[in-house]
């Protein structure tokens, strides 16, 4: 299929192979609509956000207020943190200036008198090529004030993380830029009614923020028409793990997901087994190898399939992958990750973590299953923030799914009294 993210052209992040490509055109379209306009377009086309939550993007636009003598904010989240997840920073090398087109079309349709390019600390050649993008960009006009002769200014300001997951969560990043601890907040209020410095502000993901340009340069029909109906559009599929060639491919929702592992990411090496599947990254619901027939890259097909898209993050485990091992580290990292704040992530990500370490190290106890799902079960939903749940998911399906696996690792047997109940 035709690529629009990251199309095939040689040394499109400089301006002038941007604008000779179209580049900007969709802006300047923009610019010419009423702003509800714009917001109405992209919630026709049915965009729905790529950073994990799969909100929809122009119904999340529409929560803004309309008229507001403060200033307004959009947050470009390009924190990308997850393990399995590696795609926004293609865009930041490959394709810059239609992650800023995106933020501009969208802190016009909103009324944003500033935009904050999130990026994750770690990132600093990426960084570099962003502020690059942005100075040509300024350098043209087509940020700053009276832009194009408008009447419409806007300023995009970088802003660069210090390294931890939990500023990626969106009230947590907001914490970030006004420089406090990265905490996320209690909501509601929402960011739309309270967000940076107590302003109505909007946070979208790079991925999904660089589809806006596309959706004002084409229109919202021939957009809904990409992929899945219910979560169209092109989108950027990162295959890591256990194939041939893993990477970024950009493909419309709704492909396969055996098709993305053996037709583009090349099959698995020695043409073994696939054991397991996370689909959208580690925080989503790991699904078996054998029930991946007919599963597509779409919210809906995954939601069937008992997972999620998440930030289609698409990690890959062969036949002779240890997945406790695997489990075990993911936990270390939530556990790592979890900022405090609530008690159940704070202490249930810690005993997620050293019950795993227990089976990993040959010490599980048979009752040890039923400890990770209780544990799990009671950080899920019981968070300020969804890191509790992204710590949970893949624990409870990984044991739910693969439970055999555990069995086989408990050094204390599974009870007699069991085993009678079960003959
Ligand atoms: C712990 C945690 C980390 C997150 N990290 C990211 C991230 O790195 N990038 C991102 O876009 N969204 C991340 N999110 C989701 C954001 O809170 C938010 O839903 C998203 O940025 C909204 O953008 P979208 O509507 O365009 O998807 C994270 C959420 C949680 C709970």
């Amino acid at each position: 299929m035709e690529k629009y993210l990251l199309p095939d052209i040689r040394d499109l992040h400089r301006i002038d192979v941007y604008e000779a490509h179209g580049g900007y055109k969709a802006f300047r379209k923009a610019l010419q609509m009423k702003t509800e306009d714009v917001t109405e377009e992209v919630k026709k086309s049915g965009l729905k956000g790529r950073g994990g939550a799969c909100f929809p993007t122009g119904l999340k636009w529409t929560f803004m207020p309309k008229q507001s003598d403060k200033p307004k904010y959009l947050c470009v989240n390009g924190d990308e943190s997850e393990p399995g997840t590696f795609k926004d920073r293609q865009i930041f090398e490959f394709n810059p200036h239609l992650m800023i087109e995106g933020t501009l079309i969208a802190a016009y349709a909103m009324g944003g008198s500033i935009s904050y390019i999130y990026v994750r600390g770690e990132y600093g050649k990426w960084i570099k090529m962003i502020e690059k993008a942005l100075h040509d960009a300024y350098a043209k006009g087509y940020i700053g004030q009276n832009i194009l002769g408008s009447g419409f200014s806007t300023e995009i300001i970088v802003h660069r993380g210090a390294g931890a997951y939990i500023c990626g969560e969106e009230s947590a990043l907001m914490n970030s830029i006004e420089g406090d601890r990265g905490y996320p907040r209690v909501k509601p209020p929402f960011p739309a009614q309270n967000g940076l410095w107590g302003r109505a502000t909007t946070i979208n993901n790079v991925e999904t923020i660089s589809n806006v340009p596309l959706i004002i340069d084409r229109g919202w029909e021939w957009y809904s028409k990409i992929g899945a109906p219910k979560y169209p559009g092109p989108i950027l599929v990162g295959v890591s793990g256990h194939v041939n060639k893993p990477g970024v491919y950009e493909l419309p929702t709704g492909v396969p997901l055996l098709e993305i592992i053996h037709k583009y990411a090349g099959g698995v090496p020695g043409n073994k087994a696939i054991k397991a599947v996370f689909p959208g990254g580690s925080s989503t619901m790991v699904l078996r190898g054998d029930q991946l027939e007919g599963v597509c890259m779409d919210a809906e097909s995954l939601k069937a399939a008992g997972s999620s898209v998440g930030t289609a993050g698409l990690i890959v485990m062969d036949e002779d992958t240890d997945l406790i091992k695997v489990i075990a580290r993911i936990a270390k990292f939530y556990y790592h990750e979890s900022c405090g704040q609530c008690t159940p992530c704070r202490e249930g990500t810690g005993w997620l973590w050293k019950i795993l370490n227990r089976f990993e190290n040959g010490e599980g106890r048979w009752e040890d299953i039923d400890l990770l799902l209780d544990v799990a079960n009671n950080v899920e939903g019981n968070t300020i923030c969804a890191l509790g749940d992204a710590a949970a998911w893949p624990v409870q399906s990984m044991v739910r799914r693969f439970r055999d696996e555990f069995e086989r690792r408990a050094k204390i047997p599974r009870p007699k009294v069991l085993e009678a109940v079960a003959v």
